[in-house]
């Protein structure tokens, strides 16, 4: 058969792949415990529910600007007022099916072939691909000290005359570090003496632990024209637990945003009509949802971290943020996705295995789901790893016997 090269260059997306085993083994009866998900348990605000439902009932769903329609881009110049203390016009803005497609759209406006985008190891899977899809070349940059902080200095070492863009994503999925502020200022400047493009994928900046407050890249930025090549994603699939919605938006320089509004025009006509106004209400209704999510995410952090701690081999870093830990299981295996490929076979745990996010040795566990799943699915892969655990297991009524150590 005849496929494109870079048709050929794209790998599955390691998670929704996951969703997928996860989703087929429950069909079948088999007790799955999903610590590999990416999406929040709780329903979305009731305004957005009720703005779905207003807008079924009037029956006028018709297609829309391809940028989003006005009240969604109100919305979306509020909260960038509200969040980032800043004020755009809405030719800076666009509301896309999700962020995933503002990132895509973002790198097919601004990517040629043979361009470079650098990100931060460990990295959101989906980054790599979507370079790929530009024709252009993810340079994935892994902090010396083995840390998921990497310096300045390390950035500026993989800068080519080919890099267009660097990518930040704080807090960060998998690991749920945020950098530090001194980081991002120091990444701003940076971008801006450089004139390279910086993709700030703030997805996660409202659910942060432990007192922090999100950190505005506005506030280090010197140029805040028109030329400014700084460019913010957000979205309410996460903060909202909205994943199904598919709305996420970009703000960036008029210019930018024109020609992305161009590419999305032609691959999608825009985001669909009825989830815009779903995010409309959300983002100007009620907010109560998105601290309720924030406190549970932040006591699901913690019984992991918790769960983590008793689980001897095991390298676990606590999260600043999100709704994933990512932790070193090398002492265990080496290869990620075999040990991931192991626990679902053996009990039933999806984990996503660390190499998807360029760690190889590490796991992402999510903590989105109960205190039970957190608790119940530790404990099974401790009984699967751990070499001085009895040898038999029961889940509900069925008994496991441990015959592979
Ligand atoms: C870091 C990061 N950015 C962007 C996205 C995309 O979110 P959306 O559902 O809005 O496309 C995700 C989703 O998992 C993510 O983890």
């Amino acid at each position: 058969m005849s496929i494109s090269l870079i048709g050929k260059s794209i790998g599955e997306s390691a998670t929704l792949k996951l969703n997928e085993t996860a989703a087929i083994l429950r069909a079948k009866g088999e007790p799955v415990i999903h610590l590999g998900g990416g999406e929040p348990k709780t329903k979305p605000p009731m305004d957005a529910l009720v703005a779905v439902a207003g807008l079924i009932n009037s029956g006028e769903i018709r297609y829309t600007p391809a940028d989003g329609i006005p009240a969604l881009k109100q919305a979306i110049i509020r909260y960038t007022e509200d969040f980032y203390d800043r004020k755009v016009a809405p030719e800076n803005i666009i509301a896309s099916g999700g962020a995933k497609q503002s990132i895509m759209v973002c790198l097919q406006a601004i990517l040629n072939p043979q361009d470079e985008v650098i990100f931060p190891v460990p990295y959101w899977v989906s980054y790599p691909e979507m370079v790929k899809l530009c024709g252009a070349v993810p340079v994935p940059v892994k902090a010396e000290d083995g840390s998921f902080h990497p310096r300045l200095q390390e950035i500026e070492q993989n800068v080519t005359s080919y890099t267009k863009a660097v990518i930040i994503n704080s807090p960060n999925n998998p690991s749920g570090v945020m950098y530090s502020e001194e980081f991002i200022a120091e990444i701003v400047e940076f971008c801006e003496k450089r004139g390279l493009y910086l993709i700030m994928d703030d997805i996660y900046h409202r659910l942060i632990f432990d007192g922090k407050k999100p950190i505005n890249c506005y506030k280090y930025a010197k140029d805040l024209s028109e030329n400014s090549k700084l460019v913010v994603i957000n979205g309410v699939s996460k903060q909202y637990a909205m994943t199904g919605f598919r709305i996420g938006w970009a703000v960036g320089n008029k210019k930018l945003v024109e020609v992305m509004t161009n590419i999305q025009s032609h691959q999608t006509s825009g985001p669909s009509a009825i989830c815009q106004h779903a995010a409309v209400a959300a983002i100007n209704g009620v907010q109560s949802s998105v601290e309720s999510l924030r406190l549970t995410l932040e006591n699901n952090r913690n019984v992991m971290m918790a769960q983590l701690k008793s689980f001897d081999g095991v390298k676990a870093y606590k999260p600043d943020g999100t709704f994933y830990t990512f932790a070193d299981f090398s002492t265990y295996m080496k290869d990620s996705t075999k040990l991931a490929e192991m626990l679902v076979n053996k009990v039933r745990v999806v984990t996503v295995p660390g190499v998807e996010f360029g760690m190889e040795g590490f796991l992402r566990l999510s903590t989105c789901g109960t205190i039970k799943d957190i608790k119940d699915g530790i404990e099974r892969m401790k009984w699967a790893l751990d070499p001085n655990a009895p040898n038999e297991l029961y889940i509900g009524d069925r008994k496991l016997v441990r015959d592979w150590m």
